[in-house]
């Protein structure tokens, strides 16, 4: 089957006054039909410019530097400038942490979600009106009606978020990112909306990129995931098989520091040390630095390691327990 979203060896560079950081590095992933994949990282790993690689949204003094995105297997580096704005809100779509990005302040929320739908589309405003209520329905915001009449500064956090989610939902795309779309949120509007993003991919067949910097988010609602540092994915598998059983250092460390994955009362533990800087990569593994389990082979460049499906990038993986 022809995955929904298909990205091979996507590599992103940003020119800087010293040499070019390569910020995404040889990024492979694919995510089917209905599928959500969970992308997670600490800050500054990569996340965000994965998404907006993907979405054709890098700008000077940024450049994709190699690598293919095929959505529903076109290949959206090969399309024109035109073309690929076209594809962009309508078969890929992406969701902001701050749902401002999408939202203008100045309109009803009704009106910018028709002249949205009508931009892709010819239909009267009245068809249009009603696809937007329907939008807003799906990601279970109560009394839509009401809401198409409303401005977003009267919608609270949680409803605008969804608003941004709905007018994603438009044009019925293949492909959704979010990226930290729910991290502004308090946890309870957080865990509803993420419920409603899970009957989505079911019930949409869109393919969802979630991005996060926290792995509790994604243990609950994706059904795979990647863990990306220094701009490489890491680690990939299953959810269960990331959460369950993680095989690279790094995804353990992550795993360790979830408050609610951990023993109460006992020593929450932290990774020590931060994310390095992309200038200033340690030779071989990235991650050498802050690993309990480096020696001196992770001076060279880590293997890849699959054991049933899940992969990690590490001289020294885990066991399966
Ligand atoms: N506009 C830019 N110019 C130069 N470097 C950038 C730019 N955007 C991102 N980067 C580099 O890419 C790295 C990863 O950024 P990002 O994808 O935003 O991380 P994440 O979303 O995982 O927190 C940054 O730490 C920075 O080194
Ligand atoms: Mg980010």
């Amino acid at each position: 089957m022809t995955a929904a979203l298909d990205v091979q060896g996507l590599t992103t560079r940003f020119a800087t006054r010293g040499d070019p950081v390569t910020a995404v590095n040889d990024v492979s992933f694919s995510v089917q039909k209905g599928r959500i994949l969970g992308l997670v990282g600490e800050s500054g790993s990569g996340k965000s410019v994965t998404g907006f690689s993907v979405m054709g949204l890098i700008d000077a003094p940024g450049e994709i530097s190699a690598g293919k995105v095929l959505v529903d297997g076109n290949d959206l580096r090969a399309l024109s400038d035109e073309h690929m704005r076209k594809m962009r809100g309508n078969k890929v779509a992406m969701v902001f942490q701050d749902p401002m990005m999408t939202l203008n302040p100045v309109l009803r929320v009704g009106d910018q979600m028709a002249m949205a739908v009508r931009v892709h589309r010819k239909m009267s405003k009245t068809a249009a009106l009603e696809e937007s209520r329907a939008a807003l329905e799906a990601v279970g915001i109560p009394s839509p009606e009401e809401r198409l009449q409303a401005y977003p500064h009267q919608l609270s956090g949680g409803m605008r978020q969804r608003v941004a989610i709905a007018m994603a939902l438009l044009h019925s795309p293949s492909v959704i990112i979010a990226d930290e779309a729910t991290t502004a949120l308090d946890v309870s509007i957080q865990g509803q909306i993420l419920a409603e993003v899970r009957d989505l991919a079911d019930t949409t067949g869109a393919a969802i990129v979630w991005i996060t910097h926290d792995l509790a988010v994604v243990s609950s609602l994706a059904d795979d995931i990647c863990v990306m540092y220094a701009g490489k994915i890491v680690e990939r598998g299953t959810a269960q098989q990331v959460i369950d059983h993680p095989r690279h250092p790094y995804t353990k460390g992550l795993l360790d520091s979830i408050p609610a994955l951990h023993e109460p009362g006992k020593h929450l533990p932290q990774i020590p040390g931060s994310t390095p800087q992309l200038s200033r990569l340690p030779q071989g593994c990235p991650f050498r630095p802050r690993c309990p389990r480096a020696s001196d082979i992770c001076k060279t460049v880590p293997p890849a390691d699959t054991v049933d499906g899940q992969t990690v990038l590490c001289h020294h993986p885990l066991e399966r327990t």
